[in-house]
């Protein structure tokens, strides 16, 4: 795959994963060699995305962890996806925790390989895993890309830093993101947890309403947004560089991202109308 395999996840509490998922895939450069990323949701918690925008549970985690016995396929994996609106391949989780568990149990095992053999050679995955929980490791050790999702106010950093520690000392790297307002600069942030990468997220309310499921703002409005600005600099950071070869040469050429087939920016979940 060369695309990026994501794992977003958090300490404690609700501090925006989801949301940030979510985002992050409505922002993913796009274009001709560019194919939608897909959001995997794989919280052992019990999922939301269902529920949130009226799917149904089923195609989803439920069934792609059970196909993770079958030989890995791009049937296997699109079989199990539903598309919102704006394009947004998502694979949800089931909303009972205890379900969800097993399932994520189940998937951490074959699943990265199935993401991996699903997604060819351009698709990028972010996979959702809520709090990081034992269920978790598998996806985590398969992850190139870790995100820590954490609030800004000391005693969320706090928990944050002792994941950090954790994975550094697991030998995985680790970017943190911080949502909503810090009382810490980011290079304090930085120095303090030992991270190299932190990100910041706005609190927007409008925008991760529309994130939810409830409602959409006009397209105009929807780039505007802060928290689409900004997540969609992070997904630019996070995607590889597109990798061509051009007829004549031998070797692979890395570009970045390409302007002419990548739109950046963002859609929205859909472009007008409030549903609630
Ligand atoms: N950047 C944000 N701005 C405003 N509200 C947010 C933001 N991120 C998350 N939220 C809200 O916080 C709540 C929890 O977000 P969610 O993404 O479900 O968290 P998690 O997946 O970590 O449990 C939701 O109501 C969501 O709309
Ligand atoms: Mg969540």
């Amino acid at each position: 795959m060369g695309g990026a395999l994501v794992v977003i996840g958090s300490v404690k509490g609700s501090p925006g994963c989801t949301t940030l998922a979510l985002a992050l895939a409505t922002c993913w450069p796009r274009g001709e060699r560019l194919p939608a990323p897909l959001v995997v949701e794989a919280d052992p918690g019990g999922g939301d995305v269902a529920a949130r925008f009226g799917l149904a549970e089923s195609p989803g985690l439920v069934s792609l962890a059970a196909a993770a016995r079958r030989p890995a396929s791009p049937q296997v994996l699109s079989e199990c996806v539903q598309v919102l609106p704006g394009d947004l391949h998502v694979i949800v989780g089931p909303t009972g925790a205890q379900q969800a568990a097993a399932a994520v149990g189940l998937f951490a095992g074959q699943g990265p390989g199935l993401l991996r053999a699903g997604m060819g050679t351009a698709g990028s995955v972010l996979v959702d895993v809520g709090r990081f929980q034992p269920q978790t490791v598998g996806l985590v050790a398969a992850a190139d890309r870790l995100l820590l999702v954490t609030r800004g106010e000391a005693d969320a950093l706090a928990h944050a830093s002792g994941k950090v520690e954790e994975y550094h000392g697991a030998g995985c790297d680790v970017e943190l993101v911080v949502v909503g307002p810090s009382p810490y600069p980011v290079a304090e942030i930085s120095s303090v947890l030992g991270v190299e990468r932190v990100h910041l997220v706005p609190w927007e309310e409008k925008t991760a309403r529309v994130l939810r499921g409830r409602g959409a703002v006009p397209a105009r409005r929807w780039r505007s947004s802060p928290l689409v600005r900004d997540a969609t600099a992070m997904a630019l950071h996070l995607m590889p560089p597109v990798v061509t070869r051009r007829p004549g040469h031998n070797s692979a050429v890395h570009d970045a991202v390409p302007a002419p087939v990548a739109q950046t920016g963002g859609q929205p979940l859909a472009e007008a109308g409030e549903r609630t």
